[in-house]
């Protein structure tokens, strides 16, 4: 289905609660969509031991949050190399037409958090449909929301919820294909060949944090910030909460608001 607008999407949720499953059925439903995914740019990192990758993975492995000027860095630079918001301190403004999202007194993004080569930039977005997103596992904090809406405003955060000892099973079943973030289920989607991706052929692996105790300290983590999170998005008035046991129940009413809040000529 095609979209009448841009849709900036984020979806929460507890680990394991789906939001990489539900992304790749999004964006294979509205071909328009495209997706970042926080942990996978940090597995990333990881796996090519970049300096910001090496620092991530000691938090990574115990389950704690990396800090939010890391995360930052990374998703508003694949924001930018991917064209969805443009710095035009840096580059002239000719493409994208749209007002800014940031702090109209000064013209500045002001925060203390936002990396120092980003801090003195004023960002750009449009709202032509090329230009729509979905954001899974960023923002996890009040605070990390706070710093996103000065660069582009979020128009739906999907809360996905599903009770967590449905999903700790979940998780001692998951294979996922590294390079891609593609995810499956020895249950629940098994790939078409045991321990291989569908796509490439490729070895599916397990992810260091999806042990039982590690994959706790994340839920204990999640629990902590995401009241705040939520109360953030609802303030804004673009909070939908969606709940269920499993994809069955979820992605149906997932398909049928966002096709009814975006979708050309609605659902
Ligand atoms: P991240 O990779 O984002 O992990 P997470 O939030 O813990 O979520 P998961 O990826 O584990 O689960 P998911 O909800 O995507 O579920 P999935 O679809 O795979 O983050 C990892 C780490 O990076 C964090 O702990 C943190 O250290 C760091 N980090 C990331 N972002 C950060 C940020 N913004 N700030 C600071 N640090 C950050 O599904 C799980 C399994 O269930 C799969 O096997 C799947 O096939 C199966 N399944 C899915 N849906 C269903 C269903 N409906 N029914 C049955 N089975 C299903
Ligand atoms: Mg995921």
């Amino acid at each position: 289905m095609a979209l009448a607008r841009a849709a900036r999407i984020i979806l929460v949720g507890a680990p394991g609660v789906g939001k990489g499953t539900q992304t790749e059925r999004l964006m294979k439903r509205f071909p328009e969509l495209s997706s970042i995914s926080s942990g996978d740019l940090l597995r990333k990192n990881v796996r090519e031991r970049t300096p910001l990758g090496i620092q991530a993975e000691a938090k990574m492995k115990t389950g704690e949050l990396v800090p939010d000027t890391m995360i930052l860095r990374l998703i508003l630079n694949e924001l930018t190399t991917r064209g969805w918001i443009q710095d035009n301190t840096l580059r002239p403004y000719s493409v994208y037409s749209s007002a800014t999202g940031v702090d109209e007194a000064d013209g500045t993004v002001d925060s203390v958090l936002i990396p120092s080569q980003f801090r003195a930039a004023k960002y750009q977005y449009t709202d032509h449909p090329s230009a729509s997103f979905i954001l899974d596992g960023f923002p996890r904090t009040a605070s990390q929301a706070i710093q996103l809406d000065s660069i582009v405003p979020i128009n739906l955060v999907v809360n996905i919820q599903t009770p967590p000892e449905v999903i700790i099973e979940r998780i001692c079943n998951r294979w996922v294909h590294e390079p891609s973030g593609r995810v499956y289920n020895t249950t629940f989607n098994p790939p078409k060949i045991e321990g291989k991706d569908d796509e490439t052929g490729e070895p599916l692996t397990r992810r260091a944090d999806d042990d039982p105790e590690v994959w706790k300290a994340r839920l204990k983590r999640f629990k902590e910030t995401n009241e705040n999170l939520l109360e953030h998005y609802d303030k804004h008035g673009v909070l939908w909460t969606v709940n269920g046991n499993s994809s069955d129940e979820i992605s149906p009413q997932l398909f049928k608001e966002f096709g009814k809040r975006f979708g050309a000529g609605g659902n």
